[in-house]
Parts: structure tokens; sequence; C-alpha cells
């Protein structure tokens, strides 16, 4: 397993229209040290897949808040600059927020959990999947919260989808919800390349940690990647070590 870590950044907002601009940084400032560590992700998952395609990228974390989102998106815009063609799929059907971060209007377009429902060999996917203001980047916002979000996501459907979807994308990044006490990434990782765990630094506890590794054993499903978030540290460095 590799490690990445991400330092904790100042939120800074811009001037011109006070929008969360900050939050895409690899966008912003694309040769910042966040941005820098962000890439480095980007080539991990190339050296740890020389033997197999790595088209779809899930990211989770132990528990809420640990960056999960942040990271997807930074990471998909990362992959957009190396002139890849990604979108960004919101999987955190209960309290999904990529369509803040790019600042799209949800309310304009359906999203995931539509086009699961939805989805037939016909659909139309620019009623659902949206450009996201980033070259060769798109998105698809996590539509309305389901009663039932894990039927969804092991639905027949979902699986037949993410398998039209993986040939229209080089890359697809999957932002999911948090891993302890809810199995929706587990599920989403029976169709991931890689699967990436965000932990934040002095705020994720050992036992969560602990408890998504033996979630992801209990589905045979393995962790690719561990990202370090919220290092609070001055200089520039970022430690690999082997699995
Ligand atoms: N490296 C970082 N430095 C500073 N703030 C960060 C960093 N990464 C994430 N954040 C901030 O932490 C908060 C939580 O981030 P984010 O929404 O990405 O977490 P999450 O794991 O997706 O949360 P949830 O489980 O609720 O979906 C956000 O306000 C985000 O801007
Ligand atoms: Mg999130």
């Amino acid at each position: 397993m590799r490690q990445v870590n991400v330092k904790k950044f100042h939120k800074k907002k811009n001037k011109k229209n006070d929008k969360d601009f900050y939050r895409l940084m690899v966008d912003s400032d694309p040769k910042g040290s966040y941005a820098e560590a962000i890439k480095s992700v980007r080539t991990n998952l190339q050296f740890s897949s020389v033997n197999k395609k790595m088209k779809v990228i899930l990211v989770t974390s132990p528990e809420s808040g640990d960056g999960k989102s942040m990271t997807s998106a930074n990471l998909a815009v990362a992959y957009a600059q190396e002139g890849k063609r990604v979108l960004i799929i919101d999987c955190d059907l209960r309290r999904g927020r990529q369509h803040k971060i790019f600042d799209v209007n949800r309310d304009n377009t359906s999203g995931y959990s539509d086009l699961i429902l939805d989805y037939d060999k016909d659909i139309i996917y620019k009623n659902y999947i949206v450009k996201s203001g980033i070259k060769k980047l798109y998105i698809l916002t996590c539509g309305p919260t389901p009663p039932n979000p894990i039927e969804l996501l092991s639905s027949e459907n979902n699986k037949n989808l993410l398998d039209e979807l993986k040939s229209k994308f080089d890359i697809i990044i999957l932002d999911c919800p948090p891993v302890v006490g809810l199995s929706d990434a587990l599920v989403l990782s029976k169709y991931s390349d890689a699967n990436i765990v965000v932990v934040s630094s002095k705020k994720t506890k050992m036992e969560s940690l602990k408890e998504l590794k033996k979630a992801f054993d209990k589905v045979n499903s393995t962790i690719t990647g561990v990202i370090l978030n919220n290092v609070k540290q001055s200089r520039k460095s970022y430690y690999y070590y082997g699995e």
C-alpha cells in the first residue's frame, strides 16, 4: 500500500465572486504544493497499475469530513489536466456535495440516483451528466436522496450503467460516503479498479481505520493507497512505503 501526504491548506476566498473557488486548488494553483501532492497520487496510481487498467477510481474514508470529496474533485481535475476525459460521480446519495464544489446548479439537471433509476440503453446522458466548467471534466451530481441508496447502488441498472460509462470516459472517479456504518462504498468497490482511502491527520481514529480495513477485507476489496490529508507541515514531503 502506498501513502501520500496532503497538507492542510488555508482557506482563502476568491476575491472576484466569493465562491468556494479555493477548493479546486489543482485548477486555481496548479503548481502549488496541494496540487503537487494530488498529482503524486495520480502518478502513484499509474505505477500501481502496470499490469491492469486503471479507469474507475473509488475514493472513500473511514468517517465523515475526512476530505474525500475535496480529494476526489481535485484528483479529477489533475486527470483532466493530463488530457484525459474524466467523469466524477457523486456517489454520496445521502449528502453529496460535488455540485457545490463545482458550483453546478443541481436543480437544473438530474443526478446519479435518477440516472440509475432511469437507465436503459437509449438514455440521453446529457440530461444527467453536465460540464464541470473545466476542460474535459464532466460531473454527475448525486441527485435526490433515494430512500434506499444501497439497493440502488447494488442494482443491475447501476452495474450496466457503470459498464457503459467506462466506454465513454478515460477516468471515472467515484466520490463515496464514509465506510464506518455504511456499506455504499463497499458495494461500489465491486466496480472500481483502485480504492483510495483518505485519512485525516489527527482526526481519524485508528479503530475506524481498522474497521474500514476489515470491511474491505470482508468483501475482498483491496486498498490501493492511502492519502493522509490535512497534514500540518510547512515543508513539502510525501512518503511512500512498500506493501
Ligand atoms: N487538505 C485540506 N486542508 C484544509 N481543509 C480541507 C482539506 N481537505 C478537506 N478540507 C475541508 O474539510 C471539509 C470536509 O471535506 P470534504 O467535504 O472533502 O470531506 P468528506 O470526507 O467528503 O466529508 P463527507 O463524509 O461529509 O462527505 C471541507 O470544508 C473541506 O474544504
Ligand atoms: Mg464527501
